[in-house]
C-alpha cells in the first residue's frame, strides 16, 4: 500500500489508537485486541523503551490489517529512524518543518502537532497531510466547528483528551479523525491484562466515530 492508500484508509477509519509506553511483553496482545475491536491505525510512541523495534514487529505481524506509525516524534532524526523501522506515519505533538520534509521525502504520512489557526495553515503549507490538533480536550469540540468555516479544507485530527463522550462531537464538528490514547488504552485495564475489555472499548470507539461520520 502506498501513502495515498494509507491516508485514505486512515481518514475512512477516523480513529488512531495512541499506544503510549506499552510493555514489550504486552504489545502483541494490545495490538491484537485493538485490531479485533476494529481499529485500523496503530501508533506506538517512540518514547517507549524499544519503541522502534515494536513498530517493526507490529508492521510485520499486523501490517496487512493495520497501518502502523510512530508517535511523539520531536525531530527529523527520530522520524527517519521510525521510518527505517517501518512506520507508515509520523505523528508529533509539535510542528517542526524538517520533520515534515523528511517524512515527505520518504513518502510517509506527516501528522505534526498544532493548536492555532496560523500553525494549522503553516504546517499544511509545508506539506503536512493531516494536523494533530493538541490538546484537543482543552480546546473542545466547538473549536473545530469554528475552524471548519475558514479552514474546512484542511484535515484535522483532534488528539489529547479525546474520550468516548466527546469523540463523536469532534467528528460531527468537522474533524477528519480523532487520536485516542488513555481513554481507549486504560492503564489499569492493560496492567491487569484485561484484553477482552480493551477489545470491547475499541469496538465502542470504532462505532462512535463511524456513527458520528454517518450523521456528519
Ligand atoms: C498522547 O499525548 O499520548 C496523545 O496525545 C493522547 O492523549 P490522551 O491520552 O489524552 O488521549
Amino acid at each position: 500500500m502506498n501513502k495515498i492508500d494509507h491516508l485514505s484508509r486512515l481518514k475512512n477509519s477516523k480513529l488512531v489508537a495512541v499506544i503510549r509506553k506499552p510493555k514489550r511483553a504486552q504489545i502483541f496482545q494490545i495490538a491484537e485486541a485493538l485490531v479485533a475491536g476494529g481499529v485500523e491505525v496503530l501508533e506506538v510512541t517512540v518514547d517507549t523503551p524499544g519503541g522502534f523495534e515494536m513498530i517493526a514487529e507490529l508492521k510485520e505481524t499486523f501490517g496487512a490489517k493495520a497501518i502502523v506509525g510512530a508517535g511523539t516524534v520531536l525531530d527529523a532524526e527520530t522520524a527517519k529512524r521510525a521510518i527505517e523501522a517501518g512506520a507508515d506515519f509520523i505523528f508529533s505533538p509539535i510542528f517542526d518543518g524538517e520533520t515534515i520534509s523528511v517524512t515527505n521525502r520518504y513518502g510517509k504520512i506527516s501528522i505534526p502537532g498544532v493548536m492555532t489557526p496560523t500553525e494549522i495553515v503553516k504546517a499544511y503549507q509545508m506539506g503536512a497531510d493531516l494536523l494533530k490538533v493538541f490538546p484537543a480536550g482543552s480546546l473542545g469540540p466547538q473549536y473545530f466547528k469554528e475552524l471548519s468555516g475558514p479552514l474546512g479544507h484542511i484535515p484535522l485530527m483532534p488528539t489529547g483528551g479525546v474520550t468516548l463522550e466527546n469523540a463523536g462531537a469532534f467528528i460531527r464538528n468537522g474533524a477528519a479523525a480523532v487520536g485516542v490514547g488513555s481513554a481507549l488504552l486504560n492503564k489499569q485495564v492493560i496492567e491487569e491484562g484485561r484484553f477482552d475489555l480493551l477489545r470491547e472499548t475499541a469496538k465502542k470507539f470504532v462505532e462512535t466515530v463511524r456513527n458520528a461520520a454517518e450523521r456528519e
